[in-house]
């Protein structure tokens, strides 16, 4: 699957040779190494879903942006986690963030994955469908604004469980 665009970048699932770079964009993005270890962590965990790890990347195939998707769960319900995003500080608000999180989300909507759930800036993820998860009884065991948890059902017909979330143990929450 390759989703083109006309802005010199396409979006692709994660190939092996994509390593390194997925690191050194996690790293230049977060500006610390913590989140380019989780995602190899990840990578090595259970929860690690062949296929829901997408890149950007250039027309010469460096990586420019990456958005993960791993299992977590919603009380008993399997869910997806959406974490880390990033983007190369000099791609970043050119849409490469966009383009890689719909790519991901359609990707797991088309394994019929049904529920997402994200921690992060409560001004960006609303624009893919999130919504405050603390409105649909979600929850977690740590404190964090309120605002910052978030969840979307990738299936119409299914309504966003309620409960506490359980995260992939390499995010240690
Ligand atoms: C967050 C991130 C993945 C977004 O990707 P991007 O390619 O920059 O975003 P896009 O170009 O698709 O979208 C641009 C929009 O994102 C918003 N945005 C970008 N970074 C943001 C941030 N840190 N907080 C809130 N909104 C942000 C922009 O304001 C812009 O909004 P607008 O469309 O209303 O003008 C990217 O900026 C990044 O890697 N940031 C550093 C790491 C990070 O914070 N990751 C997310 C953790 S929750």
């Amino acid at each position: 699957m390759t989703a083109s665009t006309t802005d010199g970048w396409s979006v692709r699932p994660e190939a092996v040779a994509d390593v390194a770079g997925i690191r050194a964009v996690t790293v230049a993005a977060f500006d610390t190494a913590d989140e380019a270890d989780l995602v190899e962590a990840l990578r090595a965990d259970p929860a690690w879903i062949e296929g829901l790890s997408l890149v950007a990347t250039t027309p010469d195939d460096r990586v420019v942006g990456h958005a993960l998707l791993t299992r977590c769960w919603i009380g008993e319900e399997p869910a997806l986690c959406l974490a880390p995003c990033s983007v190369l500080p000099e791609y970043q608000r050119t849409g490469v963030g966009s383009g890689v999180i719909e790519a991901a989300l359609s990707a797991a909507r088309r394994r019929g994955e049904s529920f997402v759930v994200v921690l992060g800036h409560p001004t960006y993820y609303p624009r893919f469908g999130f919504r405050r998860a603390s409105e649909s009884g979600i929850r977690l065991s740590v404190e964090v604004p309120d605002e910052a948890l978030m969840a979307m059902t990738l299936d119409a017909t299914r309504s966003l469980p309620a409960g506490e979330v359980r995260y992939a143990e390499p995010f240690g929450i």
